[in-house]
């Protein structure tokens, strides 16, 4: 991010200063910045409509659309969530409708008993007017690639299936966008849905296995990371105490996904898996990673697993393996408790 140009309000002929006293709120800094344009690649599910608020709430991302796809819940229901978290944020953000099963093998039933019978853990399905683009989620993030090039960054925090199809669609893609930056994986730690394998690889192995091995840059952020940082109910409340809409909203959501934690981790909260892919883009110093050629198993007892392999033929990915739990979690409850505020500024 490149602070370009901030004309000074007090001389306009010059550039702004930052001991000017003249006041400038932070929408006009922000406004003279690049911001980071991005692709959200989402099933939500819970912890991805904690990521795509504070991907709404932060200025320094350019949503510039959602594509979906299944894994918390089916495609229809990640469609119809997704428009519903754009609706409630006042933005315009197109959402895609992605592929409603894997790339190769036999669907797996939705995650219902961790994010809800609709994705929403209690909350009933919503009802959103915004229409869906008439593209297919492939397609649109090929027509991304090509409007915005090395400025567009991916941000899968579902199953990868939409990028294997998009690279079907154009082979030129690792070439023209900036990059990968997906949760999912767990490369040096066991996995979340059996000792092997992490639930967005998991749910397809072959795509992902596609998309290591695409050339492109690729940062993963996996469980190695992600089961680390840690948010409790009590910064849910913080949340919606600061923005009593979206951040009600966002505490009411988590609920059901914070009683699945309770259960099977005698833990009063939840991991922020999704959320910490998008502050791995926004922050990048707060993370730190090993670089390998990774490769996805896609038979057997461990498909779904996310191995380092010693192949000078494959290209290398990035994938975090240590991070600071304590700003990214600081950070996601400040973003969170001001969306309300940003909201009222659209
Ligand atoms: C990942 O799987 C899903 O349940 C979450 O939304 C997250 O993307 C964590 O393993
Ligand atoms: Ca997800």
């Amino acid at each position: 991010m490149v602070l370009i140009e901030v004309v000074n309000p007090c001389k306009p002929d010059t550039l702004f200063c930052h001991y000017c006293t003249n006041p400038v709120n932070e929408r006009q800094i922000v406004m003279a910045m690049s911001r980071q344009k991005i692709i959200i690649d989402t099933d939500p599910g819970v912890d991805d409509a904690l990521a795509i608020h504070m991907a709404f709430a932060d200025p320094r991302l350019d949503v510039v659309g959602l594509t979906t796809v299944f894994g918390n819940v089916h495609t229809h229901q990640a469609t119809r969530n997704a428009r519903h978290l754009v609706e409630m944020a006042g933005l315009a953000v197109p959402v895609a409708h992605g592929a409603e099963r894997p790339y190769q093998q036999a669907q797996r039933d939705p995650a219902h008993f961790i994010h809800g019978a609709e994705g929403f853990g209690d909350l009933p399905a919503p009802n959103p007017q915004l229409p869906v683009d008439p593209r297919s989620a492939a397609q649109f993030i090929c027509d991304m690639a090509d409007e915005h090039g090395e400025d567009l960054l991916l941000c899968p925090i579902g199953p990868l299936t939409n990028l294997a199809h998009a690279l079907d669609l154009d082979a030129d893609l690792p070439n023209k966008i900036g990059g990968v930056v997906l949760m999912g994986g767990a490369v040096t730690v066991p996995g979340n849905v059996n000792a092997f394998a992490e639930a967005n690889i998991h749910n397809d192995p072959h795509a992902a296995e596609m998309v290591f091995a695409a050339g492109w840059d690729v940062r993963v952020i996996g469980l190695d990371v992600t089961q680390q940082i840690l948010c409790t109910s009590q910064h849910l409340e913080e949340i919606a105490l600061g923005a009593p809409g979206i951040g009600g909203f966002l505490r009411d959501v988590s609920a059901f996904y914070v009683r699945f934690y309770q259960d099977s981790r005698a833990f009063d909260g939840c991991c922020l898996h999704d959320p910490a892919a998008l502050i791995a883009i926004t922050d990048p110093d707060w993370f730190s990673y090993d670089s390998a050629p990774v490769t996805v198993i896609v038979e057997g007892e461990e498909a779904g697993g996310t191995q380092i392999v010693d192949d000078p033929d494959r290209p290398k990915v990035r994938f975090a393996v240590a991070c600071d739990t304590q700003k990214i979690r600081d950070h996601f409850i400040t973003t969170l408790k001001n969306t309300d505020l940003r909201f009222s500024e659209r």
